[in-house]
C-alpha cells in the first residue's frame, strides 16, 4: 500500500481509502448485514487500508455507528473522517438538513462522536455548501474544534474554488472530497487549485457506484431511490452505458496484464494524477474491500495510463465528463464570537 499525507496535516493516508455510505443502508444502498458490514471494514483495514469515510446522513446515523463499532479496537491505527453540515434534524432524527451555523456544528460533533464511540475525529469535513450560512461561520467552529483537539484536520466537500479559497481565509483546509473516476472527471480544475494550495484530494465515486468494476453484463435495474437511480444515474442510461462498456474493453486488458480486477484499473487511473492523495472506494463486502485495497499494490505505468486516456478521449469525445457543482455566490461576513 501507498501512502500521502493529507494536505498538511502531518496525517499518512493510505492511497485506497474505505467508504461507508452503502453500509448505512437505506433507499440509497438497501439493506445490508451488520455483521458483514463491520467484517468489510476490517478486511479494508486488514489489508492495508488506513482511512475510513462516513457521514451523519449515510443511513442517517447508521453508518457511523457500524464504523464506530469496526473501529473498536483499532482506533489509533485508523484515520477516521465524518462529516458535518448535512444532518439529521435531531438526535435520532429523520429528516435531513443542511446546517452550517456554529452552534448547529458544536451539537452535531457530538452526535456524530457517540455514535461513532470515540473522542476525536481525524478529518471533520463540510460534506455540503450550506447556502444560508457564510462559509466564515461553520469555518469558525471547525477551528475552535481543532483548538479543543476533538478534530485533527478540516476538510470539505463538493465546493468550488470560491467557496474553497473563502474557507481558507478562515483556517486551514487540509482536503477536499469531490466526486472523481474515469466517468466524472470534470473537478479536475478544482482538483489542481486546492493542490496547488496544499489542499489535498480524497475523491469519492472512484468506481462510478460499482460500474467500473466491470460486474454488470447487462444494464442494471434499481429501485427507486436507489443512489445509481441519483447522483450515479447517468451511468446507467444511454449515451453513457454503451460507452463505458466501450472504456472496460480497454480496461480489461490492463487488467489482464496484471492479473488483477478491472476496478483496480479505474481506481490506479485516479491515482496516476499528481493532485490525488486517496481514492475513496465504498465497499459492501469483505471481498470487495480486500480487491480494492490490492489496488495499493501496484501502479499503471505510463504507457498505460497513455492508453486509457487515448480511449477515453476517442469513447467520449474529449472534455471533462460530468456536471460540476456551482454555488450562487460566497456568502460572507465577519464571524465574531467570544
Ligand atoms: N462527499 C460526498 O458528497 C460523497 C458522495 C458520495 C460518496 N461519498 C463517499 O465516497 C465513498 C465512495 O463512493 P461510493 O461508495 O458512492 O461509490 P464507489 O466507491 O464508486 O462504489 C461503491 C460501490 O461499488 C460496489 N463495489 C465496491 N467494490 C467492488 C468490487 N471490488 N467489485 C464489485 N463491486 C464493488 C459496491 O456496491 P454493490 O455491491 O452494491 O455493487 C460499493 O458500494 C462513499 O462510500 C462515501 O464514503 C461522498
Amino acid at each position: 500500500m501507498r501512502f500521502k499525507e493529507l494536505g498538511k496535516s502531518g496525517i499518512k493516508v493510505s492511497a485506497i481509502a474505505v467508504g461507508s455510505w452503502a453500509l448505512g443502508g437505506g433507499p440509497a444502498w438497501g439493506d445490508n448485514d451488520e455483521k458483514q458490514s463491520i467484517a468489510a471494514l476490517h478486511s479494508a483495514f486488514d489489508h492495508g487500508i488506513n482511512l475510513v469515510d462516513t457521514a451523519p446522513t449515510y443511513g442517517l446515523g447508521l453508518s457511523e455507528t457500524i464504523v464506530g463499532k469496526a473501529l473498536q479496537g483499532r482506533r489509533d491505527k485508523v484515520v477516521l473522517a465524518t462529516k458535518c453540515g448535512l444532518g439529521l434534524d435531531k438526535p435520532g432524527g429523520t429528516q435531513r438538513v443542511n446546517r452550517g451555523e456554529y452552534e448547529s456544528i458544536m451539537s452535531q460533533v457530538e452526535e456524530s462522536l457517540t455514535r461513532l464511540n470515540t473522542d476525536y475525529i481525524d478529518l471533520y469535513q463540510i460534506h455540503w455548501p450550506d447556502y444560508l450560512t457564510p462559509v466564515d461561520e461553520t469555518m469558525a467552529a471547525l477551528v475552535k474544534l481543532k483548538e479543543q483537539g476533538k478534530i485533527r484536520a478540516i476538510g470539505v466537500s463538493n465546493f468550488d474554488e470560491a467557496l474553497l479559497a473563502a474557507a481558507m481565509d478562515c483556517g486551514q483546509i487540509d482536503c477536499q472530497q469531490p466526486q472523481y473516476s474515469l466517468l466524472h472527471t470534470v473537478n479536475e480544475p478544482i482538483m489542481e487549485f486546492g493542490a496547488q494550495r496544499g489542499v489535498g484530494v480524497l475523491s469519492y465515486g472512484s468506481l462510478g457506484s460499482g460500474v467500473l468494476s466491470g460486474k454488470y453484463k447487462e444494464k442494471p435495474v434499481f429501485p427507486q431511490g436507489d443512489a445509481r437511480n441519483a447522483m450515479y444515474a447517468p451511468f446507467f442510461q444511454e449515451p453513457m452505458w454503451t460507452k463505458i462498456t466501450q472504456l472496460l474493453d480497454v480496461l480489461r486488458q490492463i487488467a489482464q496484464a496484471h492479473e488483477v480486477p478491472v476496478g483496480q484499473v479505474a481506481i490506479n487511473w485516479s491515482l496516476k494524477h499528481p493532485y490525488m492523495t486517496a481514492a475513496l472506494v465504498g465497499v459492501r463486502t469483505p471481498e470487495q474491500a480486500a480487491q480494492n485495497a490490492a489496488a495499493g499494490d501496484w501502479e499503471l505505468t505510463d504507457e498505460e495510463f497513455d492508453t486509457i486516456n487515448a480511449a477515453h478521449a476517442k469513447i467520449f469525445g474529449g472534455g471533462l465528463l460530468g456536471k460540476r457543482a456551482t454555488w450562487p455566490g460566497v456568502r460572507r461576513k465577519k464571524f465574531k464570537r467570544d
